[in-house]
């Protein structure tokens, strides 16, 4: 949650105009990580203060207040070196509002200037320690505590560089946090790091770099973070900063919360690791642990990004979420590249074939997410079951956590996650990798830190996600655990028809989402009828359980009204006493083993004057009969059914949402990326 974005333009003049350019675009793509109140900080026209714009709102707000105040004149002059600063907010320590928003300050002067993503779990510690020596508080924050910090320890240290300022002060604080300062004191230098939160280092020569790494530098005798409250200044980190790791004459440097901010600018990045502290001084980028441990790399690699500037632009769509809808054909195949081989009906899972043999000895299966990424677990449990022969347990991630689960050497543990840095994910991930689990990642990010502590996995490769309401990703999700099932099965006689039935299947999904896709403007019409009622009640049950939670999440996040999905084998425990004739339930009935089942539930909601949409399969006439209201899909296989019975139901909270004159991308209240627990 919330968008750090800072630029650093070494020897290559940009006007300050230029540099607020960036950071806007910066800021629009990581919007949608949190998008309360935004802010930048950059050098005033005399060099000599720090100037910071902050709005309540969108970007948009603050680009229209930057476009107002801060063009033309000295800010259209070029600056042969400049650092700035920017960010997008999702509140957790006080209210979206300018006092609230980032970049935070050390003083009055602006001596020292933060952007922070996260949470730091012990500022009041911090902040009493530093009230008592005289520092005032302007805002509700956690992260202003960070910025007075520095500024303490500077007073106090005047000889440390910046970086060791910066060092010094992380040493002190808890949490999770990805943060980038600037300083008054130090022009063209910026200092940034993270604990658990993600931050990157987008790096942009006119030549090619001269190397793919970065060596890791370390402080001598540096100890563990939080070991005192009283704030004793530790040795003075003795690796030396006139060590050049990476130089070079023209530089720019981009320190962003994804790769999605940088990609316009450049594709080679650094992907920071926990712990690391990001410096750039005279143009130098060099790379300091904070803590030591045997298994450190000595350097930070230089990736080069797949991602194309078209994958995150809106193209003809009005929104993301509707772009990324009418993807699916596309990013299911995506999925199953160079994997599946239609003609010789074998699965090739690169990423986790060295360890299939051990996952074969398992005691179980766990499938452990939050959100759309928990119900693709759902939806493919069945699936799981039947091809892997082993038991397999569905988790949401934070109530795994608060139950203290107990976990096994023998345990394979799953973790799905589209960003790859959802906290409670994360979280997870390590309780089981200390209990010396088997872990293996299904996400969505090359290089989030789902995918780098993780023993092996699976990249779903759906491409970016920037609407906040998760929709190609869950189909990808989906399709990767499918694939993994049937990797599990691959030697087993008694299951090979099924898994020729399933291949066959998945060799034509791309064209049934097509025609699926085709229904979008009967949606629409339904999408009319039910806009401006209070609450949606989504049913059905066995493979489609998980389209009647992922359906309700979408309804819930999107439009704001109420909305269940319901297990139609408990309508009668209960859900069915909300049922009359002006109550909106869609119900999902398909010709798979539970339709007689769900054909019982149909007439029970039918006898109460109930008269829902039914979602069925195409030329069911039978079912049909049930209701005016339907929307036909193509047949399936029964386990791939929730492929095709979710796509009505993305564009059907779509439609509503937009009806409704919700904000289809940055739904109120959430953020895409959600690293706090
Ligand atoms: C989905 O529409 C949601 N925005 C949300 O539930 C999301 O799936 C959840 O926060 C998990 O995110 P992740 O897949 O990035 O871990």
């Amino acid at each position: 949650m919330c968008g750090i974005f800072a630029y650093l333009n070494y020897l290559t003049p940009k006007s300050r105009q230029e540099v607020l350019d960036l950071l806007v675009t910066g800021l629009k793509r990581l919007e949608y990580r949190g998008y309360d109140s935004t802010g930048v900080a950059i050098d005033s026209p005399d060099n000599k203060n720090i100037v910071m714009v902050k709005r309540t709102g969108k970007v948009k707000v603050l680009e229209e207040a930057i476009q107002e105040h801060f063009s033309g004149g000295e800010y259209s002059k070029p600056v042969l070196t400049h650092v700035g600063i920017a960010h997008t907010r999702w509140a957790t320590h006080g209210v979206p509002c300018e006092r609230n928003s980032h970049p935070h300050r050390s003083d009055d002067g602006n001596g020292f200037v933060v952007v922070h993503n996260g949470i730091i779990t012990n500022y009041n510690d911090v902040k009493t320690f530093l009230a008592k020596r005289g520092y005032e508080f302007e805002s509700d924050t956690d992260t202003e505590v960070f910025a007075k910090l520095v500024h303490h320890l500077w007073k106090t240290h005047p000889t440390y560089s910046f970086r060791e300022l910066v060092e010094q002060a992380i040493l002190q604080v808890e949490g999770a946090f990805a943060i980038a300062v600037k300083s008054k004191y130090f022009p063209g230098e910026c200092v940034a790091s993270r604990r658990s939160s993600p931050l990157l280092v987008g790096i942009k020569t006119k030549t090619r770099l001269a190397t793919d790494h970065i060596p890791i530098l370390y402080g001598k005798d540096i100890r563990p973070h939080g070991q005192s409250r009283e704030l004793p200044v530790l040795p003075r980190s003795e690796s030396t900063s006139e060590f050049m790791p990476l130089e070079e004459k023209e530089v720019e440097y981009f320190f962003a919360s994804d790769a999605s901010a940088v990609i316009e600018h450049t594709n080679r990045v650094i992907y920071l690791e926990d712990d690391d502290v990001a410096a750039v001084r005279d143009g130098t980028l060099s790379i300091h642990r904070l803590k030591k441990s045997l298994d450190d790399p000595h350097a930070r690699e230089i990736t080069t990004l797949k991602m194309e500037i078209q994958q995150i632009m809106k193209g003809n769509y009005d929104y993301f979420m509707q772009k990324e809808i009418f993807e699916q054909p596309d990013s299911v195949v995506n999925t199953m590249r160079g994997r599946v081989r239609f003609d010789g009906n074998a699965i090739v899972l690169g990423g986790i074939k060295d360890y299939i043999p051990e996952i074969k000895r398992c005691r179980r299966l766990m499938l452990i997410g939050c959100g759309t990424s928990y119900h693709s677990a759902v939806a493919t449990r069945q699936l799981l079951e039947e091809l892997t022969e082993l038991p397999v347990m569905v988790e949401l991630a934070s109530d795994f956590l608060d139950r203290n689960t107990p976990i096994f050497r023998d345990d394979v543990c799953f973790f799905i996650s589209q960003s790859g840095e959802t906290a409670d994910t994360l979280m997870a991930l390590r309780y089981c990798k200390q209990r010396g689990a088997l872990i293996v990642g299904i996400t969505n990010t090359v290089g989030s830190s789902i995918c780098r502590e993780s023993h092996c996995g699976v990249h779903i490769n759906a491409g970016p996600e920037i609407g906040v309401a998760s929709t190609k990703a869950y189909t990808s999700q989906f399709i990767s655990l499918v694939m993994f099932a049937l990797v599990m099965s691959e030697d087993r006689l008694s299951l090979q028809q099924r898994r020729l039935e399933i291949l066959q299947a998945l060799s034509n999904l791309a064209d049934q989402i097509r025609a699926v896709l085709q229904l979008d403007s009967k949606v629409q019409e339904l999408a009319k009828d039910l806009y401006q009622h209070k609450s949606l009640l989504i049913m059905g049950r066995g493979y489609n359980f998980a389209t009647c939670l992922e359906g309700a999440l979408k309804v819930k996040e999107l439009t704001y009204m109420h909305s269940e999905g319901i297990m139609a084998g408990e309508l009668k425990h209960g859900p069915l006493a909300l049922v009359d004739d002006s109550m909106p339930v869609l119900m999902i009935v398909l010709r798979d083993p539970v339709y007689v089942k769900c054909m019982n539930a149909l007439q029970q909601v039918t006898s109460r004057k109930g008269c829902p949409i039914i979602i069925c399969e195409e030329g069911d006439e039978e079912t049909k009969a049930f209701s005016s209201r339907h929307l036909e899909i193509p047949r399936t296989v029964d386990c791939l059914q929730g492929i095709l019975t979710v796509i009505p139901m993305q564009l059907l909270s779509y439609h509503i949402a937009v009806l409704r004159g919700c904000d289809v991308d940055c739904p109120r209240n959430l953020a895409k990326s959600v690293t706090v627990e």
